[in-house]
Formats: C-alpha cells, structure tokens, sequence
C-alpha cells in the first residue's frame, strides 16, 4: 500500500472484515495498525493467532484512536453498536465506513451523533478469495485522502467503484453483490444436463467448473472482448452456433436484464423496511 498507514478499527471481525484483514495483511499493511473487535473471547483470540492484530471487546477504545472504522456487524446490529459508541466517534471523528447493506448514510451519520465522513460499501462474497468487487459511495465529509484510503482497503480483496448517488448501492448489488449466484446457477443448470448426458455429478461438476475457471480467465487475462471470445468459440453452422441460437430465442438477455432489475426492486424495498 503506498498511502501512509491509517489505523484500522474493524467493529465485529467476521466473515467480511476477517476477509479485508486478510488481503491487507497479505498486501503488507502492518497487523500492528489494526484492531478488531468481538464479543467473544474465542474470537479475540482467533484473529489475533491467525493475523496478529490488536483485539478487544471494547468498541470505545478502539475507535478513540482509529482514523478508518469499519462497521462489520450485521445491518440489525448497526444502530445499538454505532449508537453506543457516539460519544467515542465524536471525540475524534474518524471516518466511517459501513459494509451493511440497508443503513443509510443519513441513519449512520444520526446514529454516530453527525457531523461524520461516512462511506458505505457494499462488497460480495468473493473478497473472501481476493477477487471481489465493491461499490462505494462516500457522503459529502468524505475528502479525497479518506476516498483513497477506503479505495486501498478495498482494493486488497479485489476491485471497487465509486458510486456517485446512494441508490447505485441497489445496482452495485444486482451487478456485484447477488450476482455470483446468477453464475452458480448457470453452473448448476449446466451440472444437471452434464449427468443427463451420463456424466457422474463429480465429472460434471468438475466439467462445469473448469470450463466456467477458462472462460473467466480467457476474458480477464487475454483482454479480449467477451463478444469477440464468443464469436471465436461459434463457428457459423456449428455446434456452439445452435446453443448459442437455443439460448437467444428463449430470451436470455431479457431474463437476465428483468433478474438483475428484480435484485435492484428488492434492494429498494429491504432499505425501506
Ligand atoms: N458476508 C458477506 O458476504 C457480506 C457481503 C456484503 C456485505 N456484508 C455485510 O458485512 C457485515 C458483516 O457480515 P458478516 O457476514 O461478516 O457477519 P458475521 O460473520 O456475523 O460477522 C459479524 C461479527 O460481528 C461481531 N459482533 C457482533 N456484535 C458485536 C459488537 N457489539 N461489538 C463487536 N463485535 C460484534 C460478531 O462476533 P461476536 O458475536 O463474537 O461479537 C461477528 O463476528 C454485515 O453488515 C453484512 O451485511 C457481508
């Protein structure tokens, strides 16, 4: 990380945080400048074996000297940790930067007592293996060192966007966040008509996978475009060339366009709720 080394404080180290702290680790940011907080002991101790970070169970004193806080609990939990630590946050007003979806910037911002550089972040599963995508979006506090020092917290578990309003949270999630398991499902589909052509599960599965791992990577790492890639797999009057036709006629574009636009209806609704 070439920024200087803001003090992390991650309030509830979970699935999500336990995933940024592990690329941040494996990008050098040193384990000293970071703290995460549990409930449990067992917890405490498990992260402090396994990344070497500060832990506690005491959210006050880890953000009265943190300059990031990450706000990792569950969306339920959001207001009563973030209520409970505003005097805290007050004192030294670092910035914030919540992965929950649902609260808002505004509720956030209530709760910390105001006055807060808040980003909210919405990132998917696969930060877990560095390769993630997140959006984000920052609230008018936010300057432009804080909107570097989110963006190098993100990047260590894979890519992230700015969004320029709250709502591309909805799109970022039908995009990014559900998304990976439109691509699970297109796995299984292709895993089921596999044994229907007698493959064993494991063969298909292993089939379905791999040819999806090639496809991916043909995509990422040759820079080519995918609608070139598609053209170079279909020759005209071949095999590829009745699949892809199969799937243009039954509408898979438009399935996937009204998917993505029922992802971004629910993530309205679930914020209004
Ligand atoms: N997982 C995902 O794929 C994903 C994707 C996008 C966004 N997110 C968001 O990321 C956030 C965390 O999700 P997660 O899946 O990582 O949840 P998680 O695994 O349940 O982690 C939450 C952690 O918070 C701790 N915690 C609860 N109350 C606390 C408190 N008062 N003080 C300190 N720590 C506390 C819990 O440990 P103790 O019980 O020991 O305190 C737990 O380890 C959520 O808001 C979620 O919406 C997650």
């Amino acid at each position: 990380m070439t920024l200087s080394t803001p003090k992390l404080a991650f309030i509830g180290v979970g699935n999500m945080a336990s995933a940024i702290i592990g690329g941040l680790i494996a990008n050098g940011y040193p384990a000293d400048s970071i703290t995460g907080t549990n409930r449990s002991e067992e917890k405490q101790q498990l992260w402090r074996d396994k990344f070497g970070i500060h832990t506690t169970h005491d959210n006050d004193l880890t953000v009265e000297t943190a300059d990031v806080v990450i706000l990792a609990v569950k969306p339920q939990m959001m207001e009563s940790v973030v209520s409970a630590m505003s005097p805290a946050l007050q004192q030294r007003k670092p910035m914030l930067i919540s992965l929950a979806a649902g609260p808002t910037v505004e509720s956030l911002d209530q709760w910390a007592g105001g006055d807060m550089a808040i980003v909210r972040c919405m990132p998917n599963t696969p930060s877990m293996l560095q390769c993630g995508v997140a959006g984000l979006y920052a609230n008018q506090k936010v300057s432009l060192e804080q909107k570097q020092q989110a963006e190098a917290i993100l990047n260590a578990v894979g890519i992230c966007r700015w969004l320029e309003a709250e709502s591309g949270i909805d799109s970022i999630i039908a995009v990014a966040g559900s998304a990976p398991a439109y691509y699970y499902l297109f796995m299984e589909a292709m895993i089921e008509s596999g044994k229907k052509l007698g493959f064993s599960h494991e063969d298909s599965t292993e089939l379905a996978i791999q040819t999806a791992l090639g496809a991916v990577r043909m995509a990422k790492e040759t820079g080519t475009d995918v609608v070139e890639l598609r053209r170079q797999v279909t020759s005209p009057g071949g095999t590829t060339a009745e699949a892809i036709r199969t799937f243009e006629e039954g509408g898979l574009r438009q399935l996937i366009d009204g998917a993505m636009h029922a992802a971004i209806k629910r993530s309205q609704e679930l914020a209004k709720a």
